[in-house]
């Protein structure tokens, strides 16, 4: 902690900073949020022409009209006031520049942040959910971008938010290709992969155990989901996971078992297929 003028600067990882929804384009909304409500147990609602909400217990997704598989904003709650203002000031500290929240997930105060390749990120004090018919348990809890410029991107994270860098994975060249980066306890809350495009590679949902990975897989089996990828288990992080693709060819993760970080320092795993997973095939991003 800090203090920049009279005011404490808080890091995203002393706010305890945890995934809370994400805003995804697409060009057919509605289409895109009954994906997510058949797929991962949530509800839909029209917000407007332009808007739909998908809703399940700790997790929401907003589909807003605008163009496939493109980030409109990502929300990160934090969990009190103090951390909220402390985690503003640090932002203004390391001159990032300080924007409006256009999220309506968050209380009165909230603020955004754009990082190097113009992904927005709300920081805000979470509303309190609606009343939540019983769903499966599988919180929203991590994104991974793309990026043309990932050490830029670490840069910004760790360095100008305060997020924590838990692995980075180098190839032989000694270049940066992923780095993992936590909020909180959980390995990473923000990860990118170097590509050449830019934008989200996948967002992640938690259902903590193995057999939670296996009752979803029979899930999407009922409604005729394919899993592109796994189950298998990442190198970094070490959980276990299964992804499949939305209707717009966004990656979505189910996750377990994702490592708890108490006290270690970052790591370095090598661009290899048994760093992507440990059980199999690995898909090395280029
Ligand atoms: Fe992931």
């Amino acid at each position: 902690m800090n203090v920049e003028g009279d005011k404490m600067t808080i890091t995203a990882v002393q706010a305890r900073a945890y995934l809370h929804h994400l805003a995804i384009e697409s060009s057919d909304p509605e289409r895109l949020a009954n994906f997510y409500a058949v797929a991962m147990d949530m509800d839909a609602d029209r917000v407007s022409d332009t808007e739909w909400h998908a809703e399940g217990p700790r997790r929401r997704i907003v589909a807003v009209k605008g163009q496939d598989k493109t980030l409109n904003y990502a929300g990160f709650a934090v969990k009190d006031s103090d951390s909220l203002a402390g985690l503003k000031a640090h932002a203004k500290e390391q001159s990032v520049e300080v924007l409006e929240s256009p999220s309506p997930y968050f209380e009165t105060g909230a603020f955004a942040v754009r990082d190097p390749d113009g992904n927005l990120i709300c920081l805000g004090l979470a509303k309190a959910d609606k009343a939540q018919s019983k769903g499966r348990h599988a919180p929203v809890q991590h994104l991974t971008l793309a990026s043309t410029d990932v050490r830029a991107m670490m840069e910004f994270y760790t360095g100008k938010m305060g997020f924590q860098l838990t692995d980075t994975v180098m190839d032989e060249g000694d270049e940066m290709k992923t780095f993992f980066s936590t909020s909180n306890h959980e390995h990473h809350t923000i990860a990118c992969f170097q590509t050449s495009t830019q934008g989200i590679d996948h967002h992640c949902y938690e259902v903590g155990q193995w057999t939670h990975i296996r009752d979803f897989c029979d899930h999407w089996a009922s409604k005729d989901i394919k899993i592109i990828w796994g189950p298998g288990r990442h190198g970094p992080g070490n959980n276990l996971f299964a992804f499949i693709n939305d209707p717009d060819g966004n990656k979505i993760e189910i996750s377990a078992e994702l490592e708890v970080i108490h006290d270690r320092g970052a790591g370095v795993w090598p661009q290899a297929e048994k760093t992507l997973n440990l059980w199999g095939k690995g898909i090395i991003r280029t």
